[in-house]
């Protein structure tokens, strides 16, 4: 495109609509100048997101959320160099509605369009003010949609080493904290209540499940049998032992990721280190991984918190690296439910 080899810098606005948080981001030659999200209060009251209602209210908060990350950059529209939407995976109808936009915002402004992988995001979300991650690297990838171990190679090569085979990180999270009565979602809540509970309360199995791939749904059903037996002889149980309950999950979602990372680490010989996605955010984790790291002399990138969880901040780095590696999407471009 023209305009493309016109503007000297390279200025992006991105997007990112793949589940229930509406983001806008700008960029400018690799620096962050505006990251904006609008998170969806609406699906508190089912317990988890409903699909139709994310991609209404998407379409409710794009233009407020895309304006207001404009303005806070300090850049004119007429800066903006390459338009970037989160292409895929996610709610189709809520990629919907950030891939139209982004569309029409790159056919009205004469630029192009950049579709990324929500995915090969979170992992460079590393990268937002800081190239100190060296290639290759693995991340542990654990967010609410997906649990991978992935092999960094470069900007643009990933190689997923494991990944789960039903559940996700944060949907264990998730899940078992509705089973407790906590609100959604309860990845964050539970993590709370854990932090001042006993972790070694109550034993849970996980799942033994082959090479570096993830299986979550034993959990689920060992939580779920637990808390049905133990109210049956008394009631108030699980309110009495919140904590220590809270606690014991934790404990046992952070000691398995725990162990196929470093199973990863063994097979692999990689030192470099990272953890990414929703669940990155979790203290039990964090901890975790930073012990561990010092143990074994791992060089360790835990995100900022603002950029674990889904955010526009980590499409536009996947673009900015994109834009340079001239890889552009068309306006034929359509968005991705599943990862491919
Ligand atoms: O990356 P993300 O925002 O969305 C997806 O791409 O899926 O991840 C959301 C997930 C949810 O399951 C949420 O409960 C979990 O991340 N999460 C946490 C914490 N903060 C967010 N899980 C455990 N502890 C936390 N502190
Ligand atoms: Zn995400």
């Amino acid at each position: 495109m023209d305009s493309l080899h016109q503007k000297k810098d390279i200025t992006i606005l991105a997007i990112e609509s793949s589940c229930d948080d509406t983001g806008a981001a700008i960029i400018s030659n690799g620096k962050m100048c505006s990251n904006v999200v609008a998170t969806q209060a609406v699906h508190e009251q089912y317990g988890g997101v409903v699909p139709e209602l994310a991609s209404r209210a998407h379409q409710q908060h794009i233009i407020p959320v895309v304006d207001a990350a404009i303005k806070k950059s300090g850049k004119a529209k007429s800066d903006i160099s390459a338009v970037a939407f989160t292409q895929g995976p996610g709610l189709l109808g809520s990629l919907m509605v950030g891939a139209s936009f982004a569309k029409s915002l790159a056919l009205g402004f004469n630029v192009p369009l950049i579709g990324v992988n929500h995915l090969n995001a979170h992992v460079l979300a590393h990268f937002i003010d800081n190239d100190s991650c060296d290639f290759p690297y693995l991340c542990l990838l654990v967010s609410g949609g997906h649990t991978q171990i992935v092999k960094v190679n470069d900007a643009q090569t990933f190689e997923i080493l494991g990944s789960t085979r039903d559940d996700a990180a944060g949907e264990a999270f998730d899940k078992t904290a509705k089973m407790l009565g906590l609100p959604y979602p309860g990845g964050p809540v539970l993590d709370k209540l854990a932090q001042s509970g006993n972790p070694q309360a109550f034993k849970f199995p996980d799942s033994r499940v082959d090479k570096l791939d993830f299986s979550f749904s034993g959990l689920k059903t060992a939580v779920l049998y637990f808390i049905r037996d133990k109210s049956e002889i008394d009631p108030s149980f699980v309110e009495q032992n919140l904590n220590d309950i809270c606690a014991s999950i934790q404990e046992t979602i952070v000691s398995y990721l725990m162990r196929k990372l470093k199973k990863a680490v063994k097979e692999t010989g990689i030192k470099e280190i990272a953890i990414s996605g929703g669940v990155s955010a979790n203290s039990g984790l964090r901890a975790a991984v930073t012990d561990e790291a010092k143990k074994q002399r791992w060089t360790l990138h835990l995100p900022a918190l603002e950029y674990c969880t889904d955010n526009a901040a980590m499409i536009a780095q996947a673009a900015h690296f994109q834009f340079i590696n001239n890889d552009f999407a068309t306006q034929e471009t359509v968005p991705y439910a599943r990862n491919h």
